[in-house]
């Protein structure tokens, strides 16, 4: 057993709009220069909860909410500036598309990438990790973590999230190991 503690809060969503609901209650937290780094294989909601966490944010359109292809950054305008990046089209992030994601990291947006695991590297000292899983044909597994000792950590602690978390006889919750 990892003596490290291990701090995460974990959903099962059973629909694409429970989905998007958990992404809201996400990014109704989310502040000025926060980096939300989305993992996890095809098809496992990434899009679908990056679309609830901007409407947290308070973008009111989700149609304009599509994965960048042939550019590396949308930007959406909420509540705040929102940057959003899809990796999945590269091998791994370098050169300048390397410097444009720092960039990012380093304004006053918030940047929420999908398939970020293609520039982890690059990720900032503290970013909150979300973790997607297929859990079955409409299931989701959602896990939000925080890396480095972030102000977002304290989120992870925030009781809207928390009333989100699965109960444990479902095998889940919010949970120190
Ligand atoms: N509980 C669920 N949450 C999210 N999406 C779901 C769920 N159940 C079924 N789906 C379906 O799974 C697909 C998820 O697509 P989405 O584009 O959000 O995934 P993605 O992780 O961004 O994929 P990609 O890696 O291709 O970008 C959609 O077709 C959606 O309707
Ligand atoms: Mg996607």
């Amino acid at each position: 057993m990892s003596m490290r503690p291990k701090q995460y809060v974990e959903w099962l969503s059973h629909s694409p709009k429970t989905t998007k609901q958990i992404g809201r209650k996400i990014g109704l937290l989310l502040r000025n220069g926060d980096v939300v780094a989305l993992f996890g294989g095809l098809g496992t909601g990434k899009t679908t909860l990056v679309k609830g966490i901007a409407k947290g944010i308070g973008l009111k359109k989700e149609s304009q909410v599509v994965s960048p292809t042939f550019v590396l950054i949308h930007e959406y305008k909420g509540r705040h500036k929102i940057f959003h990046m899809d990796w999945y089209r590269l091998e791994s992030l370098k050169g300048f598309d390397r410097a444009l994601a720092e960039e990012c990291f380093n304004s006053q947006a918030i940047t929420l990438i999908e398939w970020a695991d293609r520039g982890k590297k690059t990720l900032p000292k503290e970013y909150l990790r979300i973790d997607l899983e297929h859990g079955g044909p409409r299931v989701r597994r959602i896990r939000l973590s925080a890396k480095g000792r972030t102000k977002n950590f304290l989120c992870l602690f925030h009781p809207k999230l928390i009333r989100y978390t699965i109960p444990k006889s479902e095998g889940g919750q919010s949970r120190e190991e």
